[in-house]
């Protein structure tokens, strides 16, 4: 049969040149070597260790072993055509007890993998905060509610760029602020049937009040902000910098002009305490009035440490927040309820919307206009499973990157300035409190052999990637 001489999706539907496919993973999800070479313990450690907390009661103590494997790993993601890889430094690797001396040998392991990604022609983008606190931090100042964590995280961040800056050019200081500060610091109370309610959290598994949340959540945009002035002190000129959060996305339902007002008006207001005051460089007054008006504390100075100008900006994408409509009452939009038949990935939390991919970016060029986007995460948990022939057939995450990437592609097409793309994530890991039980990977891992193999969803990224284009 001759082949159709009808245009492909794939000639149609092609990214900017330059674009970066890039995966992701963090260090507490794939290292292992949680006590090697000097290593101190991070809250991550402390909490895994306690029994109830993770599924199957899972820790990183092994993980994917990356660690003692990166090479491996490495040739893996230049085998599925990666040009890009972001991964995380762990902290207390580097600084075992937060500040201080630091560990050579932990800061050598960055080194050896940042030469090994140079060699397969991979592009290191490095993330500075991945939730993995020196223990000694929560310890001694308790975390995030200090300003002290703020000022130890500047200066880890000042080093670990003058070290790397030579071959590392891109920096994203902190991963998803709410993840960590709601999740570590207050938790979300889910009921799961009858009247039995489970509280989920995250380390260091604290329950502070709204007020004190919000100067924890002050003293992460500051630590954010503190590391942004480092990396320029520290690091060679021409560094790029960013944040890699997981933006709150209002998708509106209708696409008209006064729909996607109202869709900014909501996205703004929900980001409040993190996106919005580091691009803006002030808090909404309706967020100063929140918790009666007591939190949090700041100085002018710090809110313009916050707002430092930065090079582009990071967005996990997973899902949408919320849906909304436009209102002529104040606040000037509403709050749509969610369908129960709403479709769904496998994570409990994970809403399926590809067009979230589009909205995303949109929403935030609309509000903000930055200089450049990435899309920092985006992906699926599935069930996989290998199969008689030693294949993966992870269809549904197929199915997911398609659609997502066709909108991400649509944004592009627009003229929104999105520069490259991260898929979370490169292998199989430790997904937090789901511990091994929720695969995120292109590469599946049998956690029992850490033997790796490549799935379906990594042939299909090999080829996107190959074509630059939706396929
Ligand atoms: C976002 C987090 O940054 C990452 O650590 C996590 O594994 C993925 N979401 C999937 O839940």
């Amino acid at each position: 049969m001759k082949p159709s001489t009808v245009n492909t999706g794939a000639e149609i539907r092609r990214f900017p040149d330059g674009f970066q496919w890039g995966v992701a993973t963090s260090s507490y999800q794939i290292e292992g070597a949680w006590d090697e070479d000097g290593k101190g313990p991070s809250i991550w450690d402390t909490y895994a260790h306690t029994p109830g907390n993770i599924h199957n009661d899972d820790n990183g103590d092994v993980a994917n072993d990356h660690y003692h494997r990166h090479h491996e790993d490495v040739d893996l993601m230049r085998d599925i055509g990666a040009t890009a890889y972001r991964f995380s430094v762990a902290w207390p690797r580097v600084f075992p007890d937060g500040a201080g001396a630091p560990n050579r040998a932990g800061i050598d392991f960055y080194d050896r993998l940042v030469d090994a990604l140079l060699a397969a022609g991979i592009e290191p983008y490095a993330t500075l905060y991945h939730w993995d606190l020196p223990q000694t931090l929560q310890d001694e100042v308790g975390g995030w509610q200090s300003k002290d964590t703020a000022k130890a995280f500047a200066d880890y961040a000042g080093y670990v760029s003058g070290r790397l800056g030579d071959r590392v050019k891109h920096y994203f200081t902190i991963n998803e602020f709410a993840s960590f500060v709601e999740g570590g610091y207050q938790g979300v109370d889910v009921k799961v049937g009858g009247d039995e309610i489970v509280h989920l959290g995250a380390a260091p598994g604290l329950r502070l009040s709204d007020s004190e949340l919000k100067q924890v959540r002050h003293h992460a945009v500051l630590g954010h902000g503190m590391a942004v002035q480092a990396i320029r002190a520290h690091g060679p000129a021409g560094t790029k910098i960013g944040f890699a959060d997981n933006i709150r996305v209002a998708v509106p339902t209708i696409d008209t002009p006064d729909h996607v007002a109202a869709a900014e008006r909501a996205t703004r207001a929900r980001n409040a305490g993190f996106m919005t005051v580091m691009l803006e460089g002030r808090y909404t007054d309706e967020y100063l009035a929140e918790a009666g008006g007591r939190s949090p504390v700041f100085t002018d100075e710090e809110l313009g440490i916050i707002a430092e100008p930065l090079d582009f900006v990071g967005l996990n994408v997973y899902k949408p927040g919320w849906y909304v409509e436009p209102s002529d009452e104040a606040p000037g939009y509403r709050d749509i309820p969610i369908n129960a038949s709403h479709p769904r990935m496998q994570s409990s939390w994970h809403l399926l919307d590809p067009e979230v991919l589009y909205w995303a970016p949109r929403l935030v060029q609309n509000l903000w206009n930055p200089p450049s986007i990435y899309i920092t995460e985006n992906g699926c948990g599935a069930s996989d499973v290998m199969a008689h022939d030693g294949r993966i057939y992870d269809s549904d995450r197929v199915m997911f990157l398609r659609a997502c990437l066709g909108q991400l592609q649509r944004a592009t097409s627009e003229g929104v300035p999105v520069h490259g793309y991260f898929l979370w994530s490169a292998q199989d890991n430790f997904e937090w409190m789901d511990g091994y039980g929720n695969r995120f990977g292109l590469v599946y891992v049998d956690f029992d052999t850490l033997e790796r193999t490549p799935k379906l969803s990594a042939s299909w990224f090999r080829e996107a990637a190959r074509r630059n284009a939706v396929v």
